[in-house]
């Protein structure tokens, strides 16, 4: 069954609601403008044969011959199609936010709730450029798992303490706990179309993932420093990634690394806010590796013994930032622009590590599995944090590795989010690129050690 097209259009255009009957029935709305139709029947052609089903909900009502006739034959002209079509760069306006529906995860066959209240999108509109202050120093963000002492202790208080207080704000402000999980879940199900028209968005599986979250951590960390008080307070990253073992090689670094492959200790404390009660037995287990290989379908694979898993964790670092992302395609995934249909198949459009960073959603499980509702654990913030720590990597480490900055669609692409003071704030894809303009680096810690892993 094919995903590449867009439910929702479908859905809203010939007014269906339940969804499950979209997902098992190749829907035919003719009045569907005929570029959602190409898309649909470019996908679905096979589909269709076995199970057209038709719905008039236009003047007139094709004959399923003839419709398939007429889907084949759009098919067949697609590249011409599309090639007429101007790309353009997607940017999410307040309109956008406006016009948020009902969204939909085809993998959980879920309609998703997810729109911001709207009595959030009366303000102003005010543009962010990150800017770093050059006579400040940059914030560190750290490998959680080196924390000790006095500083380990600091930031267990105002960690806890800055969840707390987010928890604490009501529901429908946009910088509670609540709602920084439902931007989330709208970004990323398709609660939002492109203006204009019923083609659904999603900022995962393409080259938005990495500037996408480098801002809605941004201003999530934004939110805690003004909750805390504390413009200093860093929001530091779970460092799974790091390939030391039990026996690291003669001369190695190991120390605190090797902790980076458990879950960190800090987000499971039953009695404080950074806690979750809705994750997967392994979260809870001590001692044992998150495994960044396992397949989204097999949640609930036990886990490999230790070497047996860190051995694995390093295959797919290497594969994931080495061999199979020398490109900006591969890296960060397929590009997006208007008129191009939200892909809910994630293997079509992600990047080489994306698929890995759903790993660790899946291994930690529960909520922190679905995009609905993972960013509503507070390990989200640590993951993602990692994630955007590896895009500031990948391009050091080989050739013609760099952002596509010459692509217009990428660097002029537009979201929206709300500041620690309830403003909306417009981005550029542009502004992202760099940490240091957003007054932080990455602490160097055993960074690509598995750049070495022979295969
Ligand atoms: Cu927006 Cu790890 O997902």
């Amino acid at each position: 069954m094919s995903q590449d097209f867009d439910f929702r259009s479908l859905r809203k255009r010939c007014g269906v609601t339940e969804s499950s009957h979209v997902r098992e029935n190749f829907l035919i709305c003719s009045t569907l403008p005929s570029r959602h139709l190409a898309l649909a029947a470019r996908t679905s052609v096979q589909e269709a044969v076995k199970n057209i089903l038709m719905i008039s909900c236009s003047p007139y009502t094709m004959t399923s011959r003839r419709s398939l006739l007429f889907m084949v034959s759009l098919g067949v002209s697609l590249s011409l199609i599309v090639n007429c079509v101007q790309a353009e760069p997607i940017k999410y306006t307040v309109n956008t936010f406006k016009n948020c529906l009902p969204g939909f995860v085809p993998e959980l066959n879920e309609t998703t709730f997810c729109c911001p209240p709207q009595k959030n999108l009366n303000g102003p509109i005010v543009d962010f450029v990150p800017r770093h202050d050059p006579h400040k120093p940059l914030r560190i963000k750290k490998a959680l798992q080196c924390l000790s002492g006095e500083e380990l202790r600091t930031y267990t208080w105002k960690l806890q303490k800055g969840y707390e207080l987010m928890r604490a704000l009501p529901d429908d402000d946009p910088r509670s706990f609540y709602q920084q999980g439902k931007i989330h879940c709208a970004y990323g199900t398709g609660c939002f179309a492109q203006d204009s028209t019923n083609i659904t968005l999603d900022v995962h599986y393409s080259f938005f993932f990495y500037p996408f979250h480098r801002y809605f951590l941004y201003f999530h960390e934004k939110i805690l420093q003004k909750l805390l008080g504390d413009p200093s307070f860093t929001l530091h990253f779970w460092n799974y990634d790091n390939s030391i073992t039990t026996s690291p090689p003669a001369g190695s670094r190991d120390g605190c690394f090797k902790a980076g492959h458990f879950f960190p200790a800090i987000y499971n404390d039953p009695t404080k806010a950074t806690y979750s009660a809705n994750r997967s037995i392994r979260a809870y287990t001590p001692n044992l590796v998150t495994d960044l290989g396992i397949p989204v379908s097999t949640r609930n694979t036990t886990s490999l013994p230790f070497e047996e898993a860190v051995a694995r964790n390093r295959a797919v670092m290497h594969n994931s930032l080495i061999t199979n992302a020398t490109t900006s395609r591969a890296f960060l995934g397929r590009n997006y622009s208007v008129g191009d249909s939200q892909l809910l198949n994630p293997g079509l459009g992600d990047g080489s590590f994306e698929a890995a960073h759903a790993s660790v959603h899946w291994w930690v499980g529960g909520i922190m599995g679905p995009v609905t509702t993972s960013a509503s654990d507070p390990i989200f913030y640590a993951h993602h944090s990692n994630v955007d720590r590896l895009w500031t990597l990948w391009p050091k480490l080989g050739p013609n590795r760099h952002d596509p900055t010459s692509n217009l669609d990428w660097m002029d692409a537009e979201f929206l989010f709300w500041d620690e003071n309830k403003v909306l704030r417009r981005v550029k894809v542009k502004d992202s690129s760099t940490t240091e303009a957003f007054g932080f680096r990455y602490q160097e810690v055993n960074d690509a050690s598995w750049i070495q892993f022979p295969n």
